[in-house]
């Protein structure tokens, strides 16, 4: 998952991992105003508005929370046993760990602003792990097509019997964020020692996303150690930068791939993104249908002045998600407290208790990070002469964009309150190349507005259709295949993402993406990324890799 500064909110459990938080507050005293209008980005206080979901289900089933069947392959359902009890052997998990192991001591790490590949030497990282991977994976790089994109990306191409058929997209990227100098000594066994304490194998990128690349490449080299021949084509597409935004890994892939398949050639994409997780004592996973946009604005203060505000916007699709979330809660979480389970139950048929949920919710910073429109401050300059104000101060502010919303709404947002606050300032506004306040008016000072990095929300990927229900069937089954013996259930619920993955390059080549690696986040099965002990779970790792192992069987057989 990528870098970017998270608003600092708390992350919907289940929905994504942990991100750093970089928002800086002003550590130097500026103008009145600027500081207003930073109070005015921030502020918690802004309260969404939210209108009654017309999408939600009100009394349409009898079923709250309705689950896929478990699905496990019958045509290759021999081979699939045979899989899985090797994935249960301990020879299986201490090769798999060793596999992990050797990708986390190449560090491959991404900075900011890094130049063009050929140019920034600290692209050549690279090299050594796209070399480590042919040696580490002999069948897959003997029976599979590579293809090299800009360099560093890697397009492998196994393909099926059937040219017929959607192939099959998996995607990770093998970049990893840096290990920040004055924390390494904070590591409890060395950054890139993949050290393996006979549970956990530690180290940075363990987990984002080199568990990601590598349970992907172990799934189908041992597929290919078993002979198996895919009748659905499988390709695989790993970026290599998606820590600083993929466009120079996924932002060529995405093109290459649909130069050689064409728009909406895959029957699925899965990458990286939602887990597995415990809430009120039931299981839970959350596939990704859809991921927030975003929108960096660059506001500028010329002499005295300025403000803005925000937009919180809402709801239908991402709000719809929410809920179902909750109501998948409800229906299967034995702990919930009785009060708010009985609300969300009640609200299937009572707009009264709709209400009263919907108002929990958006009380819940989490719900409201999910399904509304958030801001937070990423970067503060300005003068800092302690005598004197400061004659331009700036101010980078990052949007994270609700599902239902747009770039345009927010940034028109952005420009309507930036204007109102404006003339109390006496300052003129220039928002996105337009002048909005009268020439001559200002007597202050100015404020501009400047859009810089900017993405619309992801479209979301239906949940009832055939390629959503193959993936919540297929994580059912292989959450069964580790757990034979025990009685724990899982429910499968769509998810939105607040961040976003390299996905965001592949809209144009599949209509079903999903960001879902099966993470096993119940008894801290993973955690860290990002920061310092960042780990994963040897077992949670092979859970993985039963995952993808009954994803590409699964989909084999499927009609999607
Ligand atoms: C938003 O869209 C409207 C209508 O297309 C356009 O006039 C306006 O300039 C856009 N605003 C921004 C900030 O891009
Ligand atoms: C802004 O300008 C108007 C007229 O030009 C003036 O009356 C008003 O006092 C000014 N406001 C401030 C805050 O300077
Ligand atoms: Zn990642």
């Amino acid at each position: 998952m990528d870098a970017k500064c998270n608003s600092g909110l708390p992350v919907p459990s289940g929905v994504q991992a942990p991100r750093v938080r970089c928002a800086r507050w002003p550590t130097f005293v500026a103008s009145v105003a600027f500081l207003a209008l930073l109070h005015l980005l921030v502020s918690p206080s802004i309260r969404p508005i939210y209108r009654s979901p017309a999408l939600l289900p009100l009394g349409s089933s009898s079923s709250l929370c309705p689950q896929e069947n478990p699905l496990a392959p019958e045509k290759n359902g021999e081979l699939w046993n045979d899989l899985t009890a090797l994935h249960a052997t301990n020879d299986f998990l201490m090769r798999a760990v060793s596999q992990l192991s050797a990708a986390v001591q190449i560090p491959t790490e991404s900075f900011d602003e890094m130049g063009p590949v050929g140019e920034d030497e600290r692209w050549l990282t690279r090299g050594p792990f796209v070399d480590h991977l042919a040696t580490a994976f002999p069948l897959v790089h003997t029976s599979l097509e590579l293809q090299k994109v800009n360099t560093y990306g890697l397009i492998y191409i196994w393909e099926g019997s059937d040219a017929s058929l959607k192939p099959l997209l998996h995607m990770s990227h093998y970049d990893v964020v840096p290990v920040a100098p004055l924390s390494a000594d904070q590591w409890t066994h060395p950054a890139y020692s993949g050290y393996f304490d006979g549970k956990n194998i530690w180290g940075r990128g363990s987990w984002d996303d080199k568990a990601g690349i590598i349970s992907k490449l172990v799934t189908i080299e041992v597929l290919l150690e078993k002979k198996f021949v895919p009748t659905r084509t499988v390709v695989l597409s790993f970026g290599f930068d998606e820590e600083t935004g993929g466009a120079q890994g996924a932002g060529h892939l995405a093109p290459a791939l649909l130069e050689r398949f064409g728009p909406d050639s895959f029957a699925m994409i899965v990458d990286e993104g939602g887990g597995f997780l415990e809430q009120f004592g039931g299981i839970f996973a959350f596939p990704s249908v859809g991921e927030k946009g975003s929108a960096d604005v660059n506001i500028k203060v010329q002499t005295l002045g300025g403000h803005s505000s925000v937009p919180p916007e809402h709801t239908s699709i991402g709000m719809l998600a929410a809920l179902i979330m909750v109501q998948c809660l409800a229906a299967h979480a034995p702990d919930m407290p009785g009060l708010l389970k009985r609300a969300i139950l009640r609200a299937r048929t009572n707009p009264v208790a709709l209400k009263a949920v919907e108002a929990i919710l958006l009380k819940d910073p989490t719900i409201r990070a999910l399904v509304g429109t958030t801001q937070a401050v990423d970067v503060v300059s300005g003068g800092v002469k302690s005598n004197a104000l400061p004659e331009q101060a700036l101010a980078v502010v990052n949007h994270r964009i609700a599902t239902k919303s747009s770039v345009n709404a927010t940034l028109t947002r952005d420009a309507e309150l930036t204007r109102d606050l404006a003339a109390r300032f006496n300052l003129s506004v220039t928002a996105f190349g337009e002048l909005l306040t009268p020439a001559g008016a200002a007597s202050f000072g100015s404020l501009s507005l400047r859009a810089m990095d900017t993405l619309e929300p992801a479209p979301i990927s239906p949940w009832d259709a055939p390629a959503y229900r193959l993936l919540a069937g297929t994580i059912r089954t292989a959450f069964h295949a580790t757990r034979k013996d025990e009685e724990k259930e899982i429910f499968v619920a769509p998810g939105i993402m607040t961040g976003n993955t390299d996905t965001r390059f592949y809209w144009d080549l599949s209509q079903h993406i999903f960001r879902y690696d099966h993470s096993n986040m119940v008894d801290e099965g993973i955690g860290a990324a990002h920061t310092v002990d960042e780990h994963i779970r040897a077992a949670a790792f092979i859970e993985m890799i039963t995952f993808f192992t009954t994803l590409i069987l699964n989909a084999d057989e499927a009609a999607l």
